[in-house]
C-alpha cells in the first residue's frame, strides 16, 4: 500500500519520508534536491556547509553564509516544487545567524537538534519557514512544547523523534544506549500523546517522524502503527548515486560489518554512532591534537583543552581522500547495506 502524504501547514509532503541532515558535506543540494524532487523532504546539513569554498579555511563563517544560499538554490533547481530545508544543530557557533540566513534564503523548513531549540520560534518569526525540533524523550518534547506555547504562543510544525539507533550524535547517555533501545517504542507512544495534546491546544496537527535505524518498509509501518506520520532516514540515503559524499565514503558504508558499528565519544558532549576505522581506534587511547579552530561549536560546547579531537577536522577528513582517518557517522543498520542505489529507486522501494 502506498504511504499517505502528510500536510505540514500549507506544505504537502507527498512521501512521508524526511532525508535526515548529514554533515559535513554528506547531505547538500544534490541529495536534498533529488529527494525533494521525488516527493520526500530533502534536508541540507548546515554543518560547515561552505567547506568546499576557497575562502573556508580563512573565513569559515563567511563561506558558510554564502554556501547556504548557493546550496539552497541548487537544491530548489533540482526539486521543483518539492520541499527542501536545513538541519541546524543547536550546538553550532552563531546558531542564530545560521537560522536567520536559512530563513532569508527562503528555506521551506528548519529542523534543529543536538540540544533544545528553545529560541527557534523568534528566529523564524514572520516567515513561511516551518520549524521542527528533534527530541529523544517525552521529557524533552514536553519542555520544548511547553516553552514555545508559553513564550511564543505557538507550537511545532512537525516533530522528529530521534531514537538510539540513529547515526551521528545521539541524545542518550553513553552507558544507557542499549537500555534506551528496548524502551524506545514506549517513549514514542508517550511523545505522540504530547504532540496530540499540543495539536489540540493550537487547533492543528503536529505530524511526527521517527528517526534512527529505520531500514525498510516494515520498519516504516511499525512507526506508523505507533502513531507517527512518517520517518526520517539518513543512513540508507548515503549509498545513493546522488548523495553528496565522495565514493570512498560510500564504500565504507558498503563494506561495514555489524561488529564495526561503534558508539564513540564526541567533543559535542554526546555519544555518536560511527563506523570503526583508524580514527575510532586512535581516540580510544589518545587525544588527537587540535591544529586549527574553524569555529563550529559554541564555546560552551567545546573546550579545546579537553576535547578528544576536533569534530570539524575529523568530519572533513572523512569526506576527503582519506576517510579511514576521519569520523564516518552511520546508523545501526549500515551493515545491511551492500549495494548502491538511486534516490528514486530507494523511495520507490520504501513508499509503494
Ligand atoms: C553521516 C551522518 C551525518 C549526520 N549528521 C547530522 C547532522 O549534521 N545533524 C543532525 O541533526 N543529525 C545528523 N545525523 C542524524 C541523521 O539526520 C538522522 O536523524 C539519523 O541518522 C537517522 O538514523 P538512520 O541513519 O539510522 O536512518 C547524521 C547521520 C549520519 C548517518
Amino acid at each position: 500500500m502506498k504511504l499517505t502524504p502528510v500536510k505540514i501547514g500549507d506544505l504537502a509532503l507527498q512521501i512521508p519520508i524526511i532525508q535526515g541532515g548529514m554533515g559535513i558535506g554528506v547531505s547538500l543540494s544534490r541529495l536534498a534536491g533529488n529527494v525533494a524532487k521525488e516527493g520526500g523532504m530533502g534536508i541540507i546539513s548546515c554543518a560547515q556547509i561552505g567547506f568546499n569554498d576557497p575562502i573556508f579555511e580563512r573565513a569559515p563563517f563567511k563561506a558558510n553564509m554564502k554556501a547556504i544560499k548557493e546550496q539552497y538554490q541548487a537544491a530548489k533547481d533540482i526539486a521543483g516544487t518539492g520541499i527542501v530545508g536545513f538541519n541546524i544543530m543547536c550546538a553550532t557557533y552563531k546558531y542564530e545567524k545560521y537560522v536567520q540566513r536559512c530563513v532569508e534564503v527562503g528555506a521551506d523548513v528548519i529542523i534543529s537538534g543536538a540540544g533544545l531549540p528553545i529560541h527557534l520560534p523568534e528566529l523564524v518569526a514572520n516567515s513561511k519557514t516551518k520549524i521542527a525540533p528533534i527530541v529523544s524523550s517525552e521529557k524533552a518534547a514536553k519542555v520544548l512544547l511547553r516553552t514555545w506555547a508559553k513564550r511564543y504562543q505557538r507550537t511545532a510544525d512537525f516533530l522528529v523523534i530521534e531514537g538510539p539507533e540513529a547515526g551521528g550524535h545521539l541524545g542518550f547517555k553513553y552507558d544507557n544506549i542499549h537500555e534506551a533501545i528496548k524502551k524506545m517504542d514506549q517513549e514514542v507512544i508517550k511523545i505522540v500523546a504530547v504532540a496530540k495534546e499540543y495539536g489540540e491546544k493550537f487547533n492543528c496537527q503536529i505530524p511526527i517522524f521517527f528517526a534512527g535505524g529505520v531500514y525498510d518498509r516494515n520498519d516504516i509501518d511499525h512507526y506508523l502503527g505507533l502513531g507517527c506520520a512518517g520517518v526520517q532516514m539518513a543512513t540508507r540515503f548515503v549509498v545513493t548515486e546522488e548523495c553528496d559524499a565522495p565514493i570512498s565514503y560510500k564504500e565504507r558504508y558498503l563494506h561495514a560489518t555489524k561488529d564495526a558499528v561503534k558508539i564513540i565519544k564526541s567533543p559535542v558532549g554526546m555519544p555518536g554512532r560511527a563506523i570503526e576505522n583508524e580514527f575510532t581506534q586512535t581516540i580510544t587511547s589518545k587525544q588527537i591534537p587540535i591544529k586549527k579552530c574553524r569555529s563550529c561549536l559554541s564555546h560552551d560546547h567545546c573546550d579545546r583543552k579537553t576535547i578528544p579531537y576536533c569534530i570539524t577536522e575529523m568530519l572533513l577528513q572523512s569526506v576527503s581522500d582519506n576517510p579511514d582517518n576521519g569520523l564516518i557517522f552511520a546508523g545501526s543498520n549500515v551493515f545491511k547495506i551492500n549495494e548502491m542505489t538511486t534516490v528514486s529507486r530507494l523511495l520507490a522501494e520504501l513508499s509503494q
